[in-house]
């Protein structure tokens, strides 16, 4: 596997990372379990609310001071073991010539969504580091902030499903039905707008650990929700498959988070990726078990849990703990993304109490 130069974290070829988070991801001994938190940065903090009065959302991404200041928000308040750079799933559309726009208390929102097949035929799909170098600019900001610090920056982007299914619905669906009506009544166009989401995915998360990135996460978080198994297996998993192959050379660890999959998980995980990230609708221990204790895993605290008293939460902290047993590969996450009413008190509580409760001196598990 070939180490990205620019890539203070990452150890040298063949050489072990020293990061826990990095170590996690490999399956190997750590020191303590690594916990972040997907949406670890947003609207729950203070900082970020602050900030968010006076800029917009496609504003705080596409300025590298700003959307680095976000990312490392987080990291600071808490001492997070891995920082998810600040940007959101659907910028890299943008590029492929949708108007997009981030409404307050609704929403992401694409203008010009496809309404016919001749509509993904006009796509382009131009490179990264063209399109997005508010976001590649960011990366190189935190990773040289943190590097020294030893702690490493996750690159991600969204699935080509979920990526679809906005440009098709033109903003959030609760039934998928323009999505699945377009997919099942046009499966030729289908097939070229998925393959060029994977075109445009697979070369922004490659920029993206060539701007410091070590590690990546691919978020399908509608997938599993719209599709009933054999619809997932003829529509969507040969193009994630394609785009876990594309990025399996860039010397980081992948996640594969695919929300909602847990009836078939086994044609997820059989996409790729070298962690899967687990939502929270089966206990961890069902899931590890189902995937195989070699494959590390991600996760699982329901967030809303945090919502809860400390006595309640802990209780659910304790289970994701007690179903990860100790053993190597395991990194502590919440199952979907934290919600905004989130208190910041059982974040800090949370990250404090993973720590005390895995501390395991001289990286035995
Ligand atoms: O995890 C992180 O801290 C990194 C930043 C990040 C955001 N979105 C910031 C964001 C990441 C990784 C995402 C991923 C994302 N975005 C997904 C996949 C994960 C998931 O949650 O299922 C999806 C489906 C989106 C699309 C999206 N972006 C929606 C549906 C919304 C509106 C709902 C909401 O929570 O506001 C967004 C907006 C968004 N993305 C915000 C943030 C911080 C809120 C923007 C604001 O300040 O108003």
């Amino acid at each position: 596997m070939a180490t990205p130069a620019l890539n203070p974290v990452l150890p040298s070829a063949g050489a072990e990372p020293t990061s826990v988070f990095l170590r996690a991801c490999l399956g190997l001994p750590t020191e303590r379990t690594p916990i972040w938190l997907m949406r670890q940065a947003g609207r729950y903090m203070p900082e970020y609310r602050a900030l968010r009065k006076s800029h917009g959302m496609l504003d705080l991404i596409r300025t590298p001071e700003l959307a680095a200041e976000v990312t490392l928000q987080p990291i600071e308040a808490f001492a997070f073991d891995a920082a998810i750079i600040f940007s959101d799933i659907l910028p890299p559309l943008v590029g492929m010539g949708f108007e997009l726009d981030f409404v307050r208390g609704v929403g992401p929102h694409i203008a010009n969504r496809i309404e016919r097949a001749y509509d993904v035929d006009v796509l382009g799909t131009p490179p990264a580091e063209e399109t997005m170098t508010g976001t590649l600019d960011a990366i190189r900001i935190v990773a040289a902030e943190l590097g020294p610090r030893d702690v490493p920056v996750i690159g991600f982007c969204g699935a080509p499903f979920t990526l679809a299914s906005y440009a098709i619905e033109g903003g959030a669906t609760k039934d998928f039905a323009r999505t699945k009506a377009f997919m099942l009544s046009e499966p030729a166009a289908w097939q070229r707008l998925m393959s060029r989401l994977v075109t445009v995915q697979a070369d922004y998360l490659r920029a993206q650990v060539r701007a410091g990135a070590s590690a990546l996460q691919v978020f399908d978080s509608w997938a599993g929700r719209a599709l009933g198994q054999s619809d997932y297996v003829r529509y969507v998993q040969p193009y994630n498959t394609r785009l876990f192959a594309a990025i399996a050379d860039t010397g980081v660890p992948v996640i594969n988070f695919s929300l909602g999959v847990c009836s078939y998980v086994e044609e997820a995980v059989a996409c790729g990726g070298d962690v899967i990230g687990l939502d929270w609708q089966l206990p961890l221990r069902t899931s590890w078990e189902r995937i195989g204790h070699d494959r590390p895993v991600q996760g699982n605290l329901d967030p809303m849990a945090l919502l809860a008293p400390w006595p309640e939460l802990k209780v659910r902290v304790d289970q994701v703990l007690d179903d990860a047993a100790g053993r190597p590969g395991h990194i502590f996450n919440v199952g979907h993304g934290v919600h905004q009413t989130t208190p910041v008190e059982g974040v800090r509580r949370l990250v404090e109490y993973v720590a005390e409760r895995t501390s395991r001196p001289g990286g035995a598990a």
